[in-house]
This record gives structure tokens, sequence and C-alpha cells, in this order.
């Protein structure tokens, strides 16, 4: 299991060093929730604030569009290199355009969906991208509690991806900690996103340690 910790629950007064700790505490990626005010009910950071968070991180990051006008903000984005540029299935209206458009400035395609969303709107997308984001809480907050249908969910993904023979990983946020992470990994989930399981511990190496099962 790979683990991304989600810096929306780190210290913004010490962000920096609070990206510095969690790649040395073995962070595979860093994930980034950039959240408009539109999309969902919350306003995080912008591209001055993620460079700087490329600036401190050792890992690569994975960029979570939660936004309405999604081209505009994926070009925001798409100078700062990150591994993945993921955006809502639930606001784009041509999405393979923009799939096409990431992949072609060398960043990784991720499509992500709302709980209420079903598996069958990757239909005619699953071949086109590196990455599914499966939400498994409303997005918006960290801390929220993980709804268990992300599993039968995470299940019929894994299905359609060997079925189509597709190139795809799955990734799951929201409500994520040491006690259901077995339960996605039996689902076949290969990344993790944490927040509060990982910068509300008091020991950053120790709480991902629990999540690479
Ligand atoms: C929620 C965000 C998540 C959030 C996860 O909208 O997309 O990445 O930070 O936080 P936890 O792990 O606390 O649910
Ligand atoms: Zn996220």
């Amino acid at each position: 299991m790979y683990v991304a910790p989600s810096i929306l629950s780190a210290d913004f007064g010490s962000l920096a060093k609070e990206v510095r700790d969690v790649c040395d505490a073995g962070a595979d990626l860093i994930h980034v929730d950039v959240m408009d005010g539109h999309f969902v009910p919350n306003l995080t950071i912008g591209p001055l604030v993620v460079e700087a968070v490329a600036k401190a991180s050792t890992k690569s990051l994975d960029i979570h569009l939660m936004v309405e006008n999604v081209p505009f903000f994926v070009d925001l984005f798409l100078p700062l290199k990150p591994k993945f540029i993921s955006f809502h299935i639930e606001e784009e209206k041509h999405p393979l355009r923009l799939i096409d458009h990431i992949r072609k400035n060398g960043v990784s395609p991720a499509i992500v969906l709302n709980p209420h969303t079903p598996i069958s709107s990757l239909e005619y997308i699953i071949n086109e991208v590196d990455m599914v984001l499966l939400m498994s809480v409303n997005p918006g907050f960290g801390g929220q509690k993980f709804i268990q249908s992300v599993l039968p969910k995470a299940i019929q993904l894994r299905e359609l991806i060997e079925a189509r023979n597709a190139k795809c990983m799955i990734e799951v946020d929201g409500g994520v900690n040491g006690l259901n992470v077995s339960d996605l990994d039996a689902a076949g989930v290969d990344i993790v996103v944490a927040g509060s399981f990982v910068f509300g511990s008091n020991d950053y190496a120790q709480a991902i340690k629990a999540l690479k099962i």
C-alpha cells in the first residue's frame, strides 16, 4: 500500500517543516487538496502555497482539485509538475479532452468519484487515466467518517480495470485509518490518502507504517 498524507490536516503555520517531516516518516506522495469554495464548501490553497510545498517535499505531489472551472485550475498547477492531477468527473463536461491535455504536459491524469457517483461513469474513461480516486467521504473537510460503501465500489473498479486491461491505480481518500486500511487492501486499493490519521498522531512514522500493509 502506498501512503499519501493529506496536508489539509497539517499545521499550516509550519507547513514546510510538516511536509519535510512526513517525507522523512515514509510518505510515498504528498496529497494536496485544492478547494475553491464553490465545488465544495471550503477554501484552501492556490499555486503559490503549493509551490512552497513542492520545494519542501522530497516526494512527488498528488494534487486533488475540488473546484469548478476545472481547466483553469489544471493550467495553474501543471507548471509545478506534480505526479498526479486529479479532477472530479461530476464537474467536467469534457473529461477526455482535459485528460489528454494533462498527459501532453507530462503529468499523470486521474479522475475522482464522489461517494454517490457510480463506477459505470468510468466506462469510456478507464483506459485513458493513470489513477482513479474514490472518495470515502463527501469532499470538503478532513476528519470525517469513512463511508463503508467505498469497499464494494473499489472491488467493482478493480474488476473493470482487469476486464479492460487498463493500467490504472486505485486511490481512496477520506477517513482512512489503521483499522480500515486492511479492508481497503483486500478490496484492491493501491494508494491511501490520510490526513487526520497521520497529522493527528504524535508519531508520523508510526502512523504511516500502520497504513503500509
Ligand atoms: C477531503 C479531502 C481529503 C482529506 C482527508 O475532501 O479530499 O484529502 O484531507 O482527510 P482525512 O484523512 O482526515 O479524512
Ligand atoms: Zn483529497
